[in-house]
């Protein structure tokens, strides 16, 4: 049975959305659609919607699942959102009163068993949103050194036990290659046990997995490039809101939105501003939203979500 995907956080996200009848929307990680969903539902009858998504599998699920139901209101890109720019403005979105951003992964790629992003799922180590592109998850286990290993664990994965696992792969390979997510997560298991004594809520090869799934897809890079795609596509009044899962993601969303709301980017010791930017965010979340209890009681993938929203100035 196919598991579905659970749009997290989603009153909130429609609550600083605010789509209205007619606006035009981007969702940029389309995922298994919950939240286009709504978005289409919000502005019946002539809003419509944008949907990427990295990974062409979600792209044709939520093609087969809402096209019946909104026809022409949907229109569906395979794009990685670094592209957002281009994507958008080909698609005739070039001026929009609103855009999603819900990173990470879904549930529908987490549980299949023919990409390697769950351990608990397994199957060959690839990790890629497109499978179309760039280096699988295992190939750089295969090639990459101790000290680039330890770096990667370190970077993406906040791992403070990075450079044994680092070792421990490094040695492992010179037997055989380390292909699939369960021989992965049976190392890091092996090598970097949990402390008995701490009651862990999360499996000791987590942050592995989530380092090397950033490095295969460059995520970081491709959010900051995608951000700021966002903020140029907006129309004064236009809504930007960014669900994000880790530190990593949540500290480029939050450093983004405030250099948006400075504006002028020149050194401090400059006694007046020749850079000449004017801020172009107003900040709609503060504190940023957090998933309640029952939330995460009824739906466990969204516990560590935390929701920035932001909207554009008429600078
Ligand atoms: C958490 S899911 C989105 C779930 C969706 N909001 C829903 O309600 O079903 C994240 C999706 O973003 C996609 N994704 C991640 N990084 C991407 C990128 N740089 N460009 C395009 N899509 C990306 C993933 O392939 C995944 O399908």
């Amino acid at each position: 049975m196919e598991v579905g995907h659970i749009p997290v956080l989603a009153e909130e996200v429609m609550s600083m959305l605010a789509p209205a009848p007619g606006s035009l929307q981007i969702d940029a990680t389309v995922g298994g659609g919950g939240h286009t969903e709504r978005i289409l539902e919000a502005t019946d009858p002539d809003g419509r919607l944008l949907g990427l998504d990295a990974d062409g599998a979600a792209i044709a699920r939520v093609d087969g699942r809402l096209r019946p139901r909104f026809g022409d209101r949907l229109v569906l890109r395979q794009a990685n959102f670094r592209d957002l720019a281009t994507t958008a403005r080909d698609a005739g979105f070039e001026s929009v009163d609103g855009t999603l951003f819900d990173l990470g992964l879904s549930s529908y790629q987490l549980a299949d068993t023919g990409r390697g992003f769950g351990f608990r799922a397994g199957g060959p180590l690839d990790m890629r949103f497109d499978t179309g592109r760039g280096v699988p998850a295992a190939e750089l286990l295969a090639t990459l050194d101790v000290a680039e290993l330890t770096a990667l664990f370190r970077r993406y994965g906040e791992e403070p036990k990075a450079g044994r696992i680092a070792r421990a792969i490094v040695d492992a390979r010179r037997t055989a290659p380390i292909s699939s997510a369960e021989e992965l997560a049976g190392l890091v298991e092996r090598v970097a046990p949990p402390n008995p004594r701490i009651r862990r809520r999360i499996h000791p090869a987590t942050r592995v997995f989530q380092a090397l799934r950033i490095a295969v897809n460059e995520e970081l890079d491709a959010l900051e490039a995608g951000l700021a795609a966002a903020v140029d596509l907006l129309r004064p009044g236009g809504r930007l809101v960014v669900l994000s899962y880790h530190s990593l993601e949540d500290r480029i969303v939050k450093r983004f939105i405030a250099a948006e709301r400075r504006g002028c980017t020149c050194p401090p010791e400059l006694p007046v501003c020749v850079c000449g930017r004017n801020p172009r965010l107003r900040l709609l979340t503060r504190p940023s939203l957090t998933p309640s209890p029952a939330e995460i009681d009824a739906n466990p993938r969204a516990r560590s979500a935390r929701l920035r929203a932001a909207e554009r100035l008429a600078a």
